[in-house]
C-alpha cells in the first residue's frame, strides 16, 4: 500500500489534534465496521466563521491524516463554505488515498457535519445543505464503496 508524502506527514505530525473547551459545536461519529471513532470540535465566531478546529480520534492512520487535513481546510471558512470540505476535497489535498482507505476520509467529513449540526442546533439556525448526521458512517460507506 502506498501513501502519499502528505498523508505520511499529516499522520506523523497531525495538525490541530486535541480537545477544545467551550467549543461552538462538537460532533462525534464512528464506523461500526472498523470500530474507529472521531470527535471534531469547532470554534465559530459571531460571523459564522470557523476560528479553530480540533479533533480527537481513536482511529487508523488514514483517519488521523484526513482529520488533520480537514481541520486545516475548514479553518477560516464560513459554516456554509465548510460544507465544501468533502472527503473528496480532503483526499485531493492529501494527494490521494489508497482505495481501501477511502472510507476513512468519510469519518472526517461526517465529524465536521456533526459538529456543524450541533452548532446550528445550539444557535437555532439552519445551515443550508447540511443533513442530519449519522452516528455510524458505515451505512454511508456502502454507497461510497460501490464506486470502486
Ligand atoms: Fe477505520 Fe480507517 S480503518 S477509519
Amino acid at each position: 500500500m502506498q501513501y502519499s508524502e502528505k498523508v505520511m506527514d499529516h499522520f506523523q505530525h497531525p495538525r490541530n489534534m486535541g480537545e477544545m473547551e467551550e467549543a461552538s459545536g462538537v460532533g462525534t461519529v464512528g464506523n461500526a465496521k472498523c470500530g474507529d471513532i472521531m470527535r471534531m470540535y469547532l470554534d465559530i465566531d459571531e460571523n459564522e466563521i470557523i476560528r479553530e478546529a480540533k479533533f480527537k480520534t481513536f482511529g487508523c492512520g488514514a483517519a488521523v491524516a484526513t482529520s488533520s487535513m480537514a481541520t486545516e481546510l475548514v479553518k477560516g471558512k464560513t459554516v456554509r463554505e465548510a460544507l465544501e470540505v468533502t472527503n473528496k476535497a480532503v483526499m485531493e489535498a492529501l494527494d490521494g488515498l489508497p482505495p481501501v482507505k477511502v472510507h476513512c476520509s468519510l469519518l472526517a467529513e461526517e465529524a465536521i457535519h456533526a459538529a456543524l449540526w450541533d452548532y446550528a442546533e445550539k444557535h437555532g439556525i439552519v445551515i443550508e445543505g447540511l443533513a442530519r448526521p449519522v452516528n455510524d458512517i458505515s451505512e454511508h460507506e456502502e454507497a461510497a464503496e460501490e464506486e470502486y
